[in-house]
């Protein structure tokens, strides 16, 4: 892959590059499309499919993380990338098995709240496997979605402190036709957990509406907002948060334009949302 890209680079050839997970939905289709808009038809686009076991937790979901190669591959052919790549783990860590595999890549300061307080070692596995993809696809620009708004920033500060040289763009969430924010974990939902479900977005909108003409402080929107989960009993709020859209901290007086996330599980599936109020 990498000696595909050197010769992409001197043939002056634009590299756009989605980082995903695989079992693919809509949402990672349209980044597909907006890595083409970027590169043109004379640029290639590149998809790679990698569950990257550095961000997973051992407690976490690693094994049972849906994966579909085959319909995946379909997908984004038909998409119109041009390049698929599907590393192993012994291809992305060598030597790790064996205990020879020691660099990791860590962002110091907007990880440590929200996805990173929940999860501690998570960014250094997404900051570390998304540093390696670059130097392996060398690409000039490429996509992320909104979806993970954390992590989104988390590489953009990572390719300013660290100098890589490419351009990221964060696309808008795609959502089902009742809100849920696209994730290939929803269909770990059992059908009550999925009609439930919709509580994410329908909690984004009701903040959005209560900071409409006023602003409210953190702690009463979070209270009025874990009574409002009352309407969702399967889902177990794992945390809700309103903070600074650049900075990451945390406001206490929410106003519009601050932005929300939260985290809920549905049994042992955990959701993500977030948006700008
Ligand atoms: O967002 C994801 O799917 C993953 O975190 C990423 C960026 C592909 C790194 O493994």
């Amino acid at each position: 892959m990498q000696q595909l890209a050197l010769r992409w680079k001197s043939l002056g050839v634009k590299v756009g590059f989605v980082p995903t997970m695989g079992y693919l939905h809509a949402g990672h289709l349209s980044l597909v499309r907006e890595a083409r808009q970027r590169v043109g038809k004379r640029g290639v686009v590149v998809v790679s499919i990698y569950v990257n076991p550095t961000q997973f937790a051992p407690t976490e979901d690693l094994a049972k993380y849906p994966r579909d190669l085959k319909r995946d591959l379909k997908l984004c052919r038909a998409e119109g990338a041009d390049v698929i790549f599907t590393p192993s783990d012994v291809e992305m860590y060598p030597g790790k098995a064996a205990g020879y595999y020691s660099t990791y890549v860590v962002e110091e300061t907007l990880g440590r709240v929200m996805e990173g307080a929940s999860r501690p070692t998570h960014f250094r596995g997404v900051t570390t496997v998304v540093a390696k993809l670059f130097n392996i696809v060398l690409p000039d620009v490429s996509v992320f979605g909104q979806k993970d708004f954390q992590q989104a920033a988390i590489i953009q500060r990572m390719v300013a402190d660290l100098n890589f040289p490419v351009k990221i763009v964060i696309a808008p969430t795609h959502r089902e036709a009742d809100g849920l924010a696209m994730s290939s974990r929803n269909k770990f939902l059992d059908a009550e957990q999925r009609s439930q479900a919709v509580i994410l977005s329908h909690a984004l909108q009701a903040a959005k509406a209560a900071v409409a003409k006023k602003s409210i402080s953190a702690a009463k929107l979070k209270s009025d907002l874990q009574a409002f989960f009352t309407a969702a009993p399967l889902g177990h709020l794992d945390y809700v948060e309103f903070f600074d859209p650049k900075t990451l901290q945390p406001v206490t007086q929410v106003k519009r334009g601050a932005q929300m996330a939260l985290a809920v599980y549905f049994g042992k599936t955990r959701l993500i949302d977030n948006a700008q109020l």
